[in-house]
């Protein structure tokens, strides 16, 4: 039997953040809808952010409240403090999502705090996730290259992830949010981060702005990581992180892990469908 390497599916939230046109509601239950048939385990469905921050994610609980549950799939929401929390819980999200960063010039655009202060703002998030028995994932931003800061040390990335990990989050999702990293930087970042964390409680979140993200992705398999974030017709990119694209494309990651011998557990059809959907919301 062929190792199976998870692929979280970013599309409805990460893919579709970034996006200027005001994307109906209906439109993206449709492609959660679409998504929940392809066989993940997890879709990022919403993201309980300032709506003045990320207007595109503002009818998140809308989107939650019409989906159409499929068992096995866990739909998660991003939750930067408390309110966001007891909103995402209140709209029936599974599992929720903190998400700090590694410098300090990212933190201070995307959430407008420093990294201590994100910390400390995060604390009662995973307390009331821990009490309300919602699984809660981290989100380190920025583990190579910052569009603010340039080069950000590994030493940084394992400190944050370490204090996610303390936490509570059951997994550690490291993101080079602009896509800049290499398999020689990845691999630096990677040695850092399992000196604290085991490879079983991290996932690789790479953008594919510089097209190497299959690269990066092939570099931590070979250091044990097992699930990396994607999305459907490569959609997405940060809003705060200038000159970010897309996250690398669920579909061609799909097609690398099988081609390296992995299987994921994914129906290639529904991938094809699904990233066909995602490319007519991007044009309009
Ligand atoms: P702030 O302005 O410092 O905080 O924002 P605030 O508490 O003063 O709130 C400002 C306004 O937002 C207030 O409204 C609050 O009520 C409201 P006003 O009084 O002005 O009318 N507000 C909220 N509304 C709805 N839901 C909430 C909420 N909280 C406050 N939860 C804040 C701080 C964190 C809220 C803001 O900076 C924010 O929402 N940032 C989110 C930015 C974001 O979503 N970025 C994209 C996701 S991260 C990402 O994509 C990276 C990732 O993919 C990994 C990678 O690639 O690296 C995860
Ligand atoms: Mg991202």
């Amino acid at each position: 039997m062929p190792e199976r390497v998870e692929i979280f599916e970013m599309g409805p939230r990460d893919g579709l953040q970034n996006e200027k046109r005001a994307i109906p509601v209906a439109e993206k239950i449709a492609l959660v809808d679409c998504l929940s048939r392809a066989g993940f385990r997890h879709i990022e469905t919403a993201s309980f952010v300032s709506p003045k921050w990320v207007p595109q994610m503002a009818g998140s609980g809308e989107v939650l409240a019409g989906i159409r549950r499929a068992e096995g799939v866990r739909y998660t929401a991003l939750t930067p403090n408390l309110r966001g929390f007891e909103d995402a819980l209140a709209a029936g999200a599974d599992e929720v999502a903190i998400f700090a960063s590694a410098s300090e010039g990212f933190s201070r655009a995307n959430i407008n705090c420093s990294i201590a202060e994100s910390l400390e703002r995060f604390a009662p998030v995973a307390e009331a996730a821990a009490k309300a028995g919602v699984p809660m994932r981290g989100y380190v931003s920025c583990v190579t290259d910052c569009p603010y800061d340039g080069a950000v040390p590994p030493s940084e990335v394992a400190r944050v992830a370490k204090a996610l990990d303390g936490l509570g989050a059951y997994e550690v999702s490291l993101g080079d949010t602009i896509g800049q990293g290499t398999p020689a930087s990845i691999r630096a970042m990677l040695e850092a981060v399992l000196a604290e964390i085991p490879a079983e409680r991290l996932a690789g979140h790479y953008h594919d702005t510089a097209g190497r993200a299959l690269a990066n992705i092939e570099v931590s398999l070979e250091m044990g990581l097992r699930v990396f974030d994607a999305a459907v017709g490569g959609l997405g990119g940060c809003p705060y992180a200038p000159g970010a694209k897309g996250n690398v494309a669920t579909e061609a990651v799909h097609d690398r892990l099988l081609s390296l011998g992995y299987e994921t557990g994914l129906d290639r059809d529904v991938l094809d469908e699904a990233a066909a959907m995602a490319r007519r919301m991007r044009e309009g």
